[in-house]
């Protein structure tokens, strides 16, 4: 069999709307192993949106329960996850994923961040009076640290999913190569 499917846990890392769900849920399909999204997941437990909690607990007690799901989800063999976009910024998260599994940093220019989320009202990071500005500032904050975490690092153009899907599994193959 290909080298591949010897990576058990894949991780992809990548701010708000670079496509983490979209091309999680793919690859998994494809690698016919289980799909979690760590805010679904949270959700589901909780029982309440991401804004009700960051209005409850604010956003330290979000990261809180994020890290507990990232921390159970990267233990189960044969998963792709898709985080949220700040799980970066706890820096537990970013020693706990490196050494869990494989990280994949979707990077996607955020002007297509902006343009694919200016309409949404999920995500409390957003809802200011300058999102673009907001993108652009996060973008800049955490970039280094997608950077830092991943193993591979996927430039997503216009960030199609169908291509970065197969731009990790060519990226996947080679590493399983180089690891021999
Ligand atoms: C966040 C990203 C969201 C969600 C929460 C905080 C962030 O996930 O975890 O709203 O800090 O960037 P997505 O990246 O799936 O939008």
């Amino acid at each position: 069999t290909s080298g591949e499917s010897r990576v058990s846990c894949l991780i992809l890392i990548g701010m708000m709307g670079a496509g983490k769900t979209t091309v999680g849920r793919e690859l998994a399909r494809r690698r016919k192993v289980r799909f979690a999204d760590c805010d679904q997941e949270i959700v589901a437990r909780t029982g309440v949106s991401i804004p009700t909690i960051f209005e409850i607990e604010g956003e330290q007690g979000f990261r809180r329960r994020e890290t507990q799901m990232i921390d159970e989800l990267s233990l189960e063999p044969d998963i792709v996850i898709a985080t949220g976009g700040g799980v970066v910024t706890t820096p537990t998260n970013r020693a706990l994923m490196r050494g869990r599994g494989v990280v994949v940093y979707l990077n996607v220019p955020p002007q297509i961040l902006y343009e694919r989320t200016r309409h949404d009202r999920n995500r409390p990071l957003l809802q200011v009076d300058d999102p673009r500005q907001r993108i652009e500032e996060l973008y800049r904050q955490r970039d280094p640290l997608y950077r830092e975490v991943a193993h591979l690092v996927i430039d997503g153009g216009r960030g199609n999913p169908g291509t970065m899907v197969r731009m990790i599994e060519n990226a996947l193959q080679k590493l399983a190569q180089q690891t021999l």
